[in-house]
């Protein structure tokens, strides 16, 4: 089958950059990104590529180049389907929040929506690649659904996700460490997974383009995310001990880090993960694990979640501590409230349970983030329904200027690691603060030495 047409249901984080490189690639494909959310798709069509949704370094650059040429916009999903040849899915996964496996099994709602969708229309034969990530065994839901449809139009499943990190999009889409692609190990299946493999080829060397059956491609993507969030967990568990013991958690990582079977990569200790996958996806695999009864599994990878929220928790317990056990009434400045530097996203953030937590010991929680508005910090500590949106609004504030931010704090929270916090000038901050004036360093970010010189009493996380 010559392709020349694929589309992409979901505009999201994935299925935004991921189609934009496409297009820039492939310019003989034109390639559709469709969405129900008519709002997202009017930012990504906004006349000034520097208004769409996402903000990724690189890729507003990405689409100019594209849009309007081979890449388009639209919210007329139907449309799109019927028209291209290979339907990617990259639509949300999220935990789901009612009826079994409530708050750990994958919600699947809106993927069986999608090929519910693409049943009803498509005419012709059609690859659909699930791009979003799975629990193992979907593609089987997902192929009963378009078999049954009685049309006699053939389908082929593909699993292809994605393991690029936000903030790192553009650059982790256009140098991948690998592309994996599964699919049925039938005649059909391996000519569907050619295909794909065929549009990548045109910027992935194909040594790096790695080819498996579907369960395994589907199970992969989870185990990828479980391994890498242990390693935050682990090192993050070490922290506590570093504080207690002495031990500097940046010179510990940094000696394990040379063991070439270790390698210096996610140790970096922290508040804690944050990002809409990491907890989604270990949870999803902790309940599989579970639903097949396999306890010791669940239990193991459960704990690197039971890590992540006990460090969230210690680095709020740990203000209210240094600062003579209250906060009551006083100002805590937040320097970050995305979930990692170079993106505008704050899905699971660190700095959300941190202020709900400092909120709830009725401190005045001030915050600074580059990339991110007011709006949307409420409405984050809005969906954790801790207080009513009114005291949310009383007890949260943000400003757009980070020295006004920090004006009379009684201390500095560092949750993001935005390279602007280091360069800023931190005797201007100190003159501006009440004294004692603390800096609690969330990322390890900040020199210490240069700032106890200024007066500042620091905190980092395990140093
Ligand atoms: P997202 O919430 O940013 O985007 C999903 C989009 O799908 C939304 O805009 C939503 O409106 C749309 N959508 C939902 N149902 C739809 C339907 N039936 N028709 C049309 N549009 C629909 O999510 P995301 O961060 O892009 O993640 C998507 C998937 O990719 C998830 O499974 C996630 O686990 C996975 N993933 C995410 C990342 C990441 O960095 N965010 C990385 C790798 C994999
Ligand atoms: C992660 C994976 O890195 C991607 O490969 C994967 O595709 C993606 O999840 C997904 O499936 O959604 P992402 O969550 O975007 O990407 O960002 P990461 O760089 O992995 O960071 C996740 C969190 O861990 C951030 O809060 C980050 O600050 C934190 N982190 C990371 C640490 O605390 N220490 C580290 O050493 C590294």
């Amino acid at each position: 089958m010559k392709i020349n047409k694929i589309c992409c249901i979901g505009a999201g984080y994935v299925g935004g950059p991921t189609m934009a490189v496409i297009a820039q690639k492939c310019p003989d494909l034109t390639v559709t990104v469709v969405d129900l959310n008519q709002e997202r798709i009017n930012a990504w069509n906004d006349e000034n590529t520097d208004n769409i949704p996402i903000f990724e370094p690189g890729l507003s650059e990405v689409v100019a180049e594209t849009r309007g040429k081979n890449l388009f916009f639209s919210s007329d999903v139907e449309k799109a389907i019927e028209e291209a040849q290979v339907i990617f899915i990259s639509v949300n996964t999220p935990t789901k929040t009612y009826g079994k496996g409530k708050g750990m099994a994958a919600d699947l709602k809106y993927i069986e929506l999608c090929a519910r969708q693409i049943a009803k229309v498509a005419k012709d034969n059609k690859i659909v690649v699930e791009k979003s990530t799975l629990p193992v065994r979907t593609a089987e839901a997902i192929k009963s659904i378009l078999d049954n449809t009685g049309n006699g139009v053939q389908f082929q499943i593909l699993s292809n996700p994605e393991f690029l990190a936000e903030g790192t999009a553009v650059s982790d889409l256009l140098n991948p460490d690998r592309i994996l692609i599964g699919g049925d190990q039938t005649p059909e299946g391996l000519k569907a997974i050619n295909t794909l493999v065929d549009i990548y080829a045109n910027w992935v060397p194909r040594d790096k383009i790695l080819t498996t059956n579907v369960w395994s491609s589907e199970l992969s993507k989870l185990t990828a995310n479980a391994f890498l969030a242990q390693r935050i967990s682990s090192i993050n568990a070490l922290s506590e001990l570093c504080e207690k013991t002495g031990a500097d958690v940046n010179e510990v990582a940094r000696a394990i880090g040379m063991d070439s079977r270790i390698g210096p990569k996610f140790l970096k200790a922290s508040v804690g993960f944050g990002g809409s996958c990491f907890k989604k996806d270990i949870l999803n695999l902790v309940y599989i694990a579970k639903s097949y009864g396999l306890q010791q599994t669940a239990d193991y990878w459960e704990q690197v979640i039971i890590m992540n929220d006990h460090q969230k928790k210690r680095f709020a317990e740990g203000i209210v501590k240094t600062l003579y056990n209250t906060v009551a009434g006083k100002k805590i400045t937040f320097l970050g409230w995305a979930f990692k530097k170079d993106t505008n996203d704050t899905r699971e953030s660190a700095a959300i349970y941190a202020a709900d937590d400092l909120i709830s010991e009725q401190a005045a929680v001030c915050v600074f983030d580059p990339k991110v508005s007011n709006k949307k910090i409420l409405a984050d500590l809005d969906e954790l329904q801790t207080r009513t949106p009114d005291k949310n609004a009383q007890s949260i504030s943000s400003f757009e200027n980070p020295y006004e931010a920090c004006k009379d704090a009684h201390a500095i929270a560092i949750l993001t690691e935005w390279d602007e916090f280091t360069e800023y000038d931190w005797q201007k901050i100190y003159e501006s603060m009440q004294k004692p004036a603390f800096v609690f360093d969330g990322r390890n970010i900040l020199d210490k030495t240069k700032l106890q010189k200024i007066g500042f009493v620091y905190q980092g996380i395990g140093s």
